[in-house]
């Protein structure tokens, strides 16, 4: 049975909407990924397996590190992977929760999935069961600070959108300050973790990934009386400012390995 709550009522995942959102959201995050293979050191011939690939782009960079039939990409849908599919790429629809192993992995990555899904340390030990002897997982999962925004109104909206996540989808943005215990609890050695924040200055790919997020929330909160339409306003006004910069958004990255045979 699938653990993931609801993530198909909160986006449409076949929408050029989503499709949009989710291109600003590799904008911002496929340079700090890619610095992460380069850390671990991704090189030609290694198995690798995207998981929830969204929009693609990861596995694609993958695809040109390792030789497209190299990679796997899985997603609860796979609309917007097709084109992948088409350079070589296996794309798989795959809930990570519950479908079976994909393969054998020298690569496992997961990129802002894991907060969304429900019984999440399970999906790592599942994930971590599918590395080969010496492979590698790398998880980067994000949790919002509010409280560290410079403009109590941005704050709380942002806040508001986090809590209506975790109503709506069952979304944790605290499960990734838990890392990289999850990883070690899944039998990987040598885990280590850090975090990585972005700035979200006004009219930024980041910034305005932030406005197409609120507002599939927007509507909800307004309804539930936790935030006002002027507010959301007011929040996306500050967002779209150059002149306004905050950093209220943290990225956790954790590597972990399975212990060569
Ligand atoms: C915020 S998007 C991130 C997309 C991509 N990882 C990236 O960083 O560009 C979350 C993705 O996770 C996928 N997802 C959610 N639950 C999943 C599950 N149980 N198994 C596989 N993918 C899942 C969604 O369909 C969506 O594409």
């Amino acid at each position: 049975m699938s653990e993931t709550l609801n993530w198909t009522s909160y986006v449409d995942t076949d929408s050029s909407t989503e499709h949009d959102r989710l291109t600003l959201l590799q904008e911002v995050f496929d340079g700090a990924s890619q610095e992460l293979f380069d850390r671990v050191g991704v090189r030609p011939g290694w198995r690798c397996l995207e998981v929830g690939a969204g929009a693609g782009s990861v596995a694609r960079i993958l695809a040109d590190r390792v030789g497209p039939a190299n990679v796997v990409a899985t997603d609860m849908s796979t609309a917007l992977l097709e084109p992948l599919a088409a350079s070589g790429v296996r794309v798989l629809r795959h809930d990570v929760t519950a479908d079976d192993a994909p393969g054998e992995f020298d690569l496992i990555h997961s990129r802002l999935v894991l907060e969304h899904v429900a019984r999440r340390d399970v999906a790592v030990r599942r994930m971590a069961s599918w590395l080969a002897p010496g492979g590698v997982l790398l998880v980067e999962s994000a949790t919002p600070m509010p409280e560290l925004s410079g403009d109590p109104v941005v704050g709380r909206a942002l806040a508001a959108m986090a809590g209506h996540l975790g109503r709506s989808v069952g979304t944790d943005p605290r499960w990734a300050r838990t890392l990289p215990l999850p990883l070690e609890e899944a039998g990987l050695v040598d885990c280590t973790a850090e975090g990585h924040v972005v700035p979200a200055r006004g009219g930024s790919a980041f910034a305005r990934w932030m406005i197409a997020t609120h507002r599939l929330v927007e509507d909800d909160v307004v309804a539930e009386g936790a935030m006002s339409a002027d507010e959301f306003a007011h929040a996306y006004r500050a967002y779209s400012d150059p002149a306004f910069v905050d950093y209220t958004w943290l990225t956790i990255r954790a590597v972990g390995y399975r212990a060569p045979r």
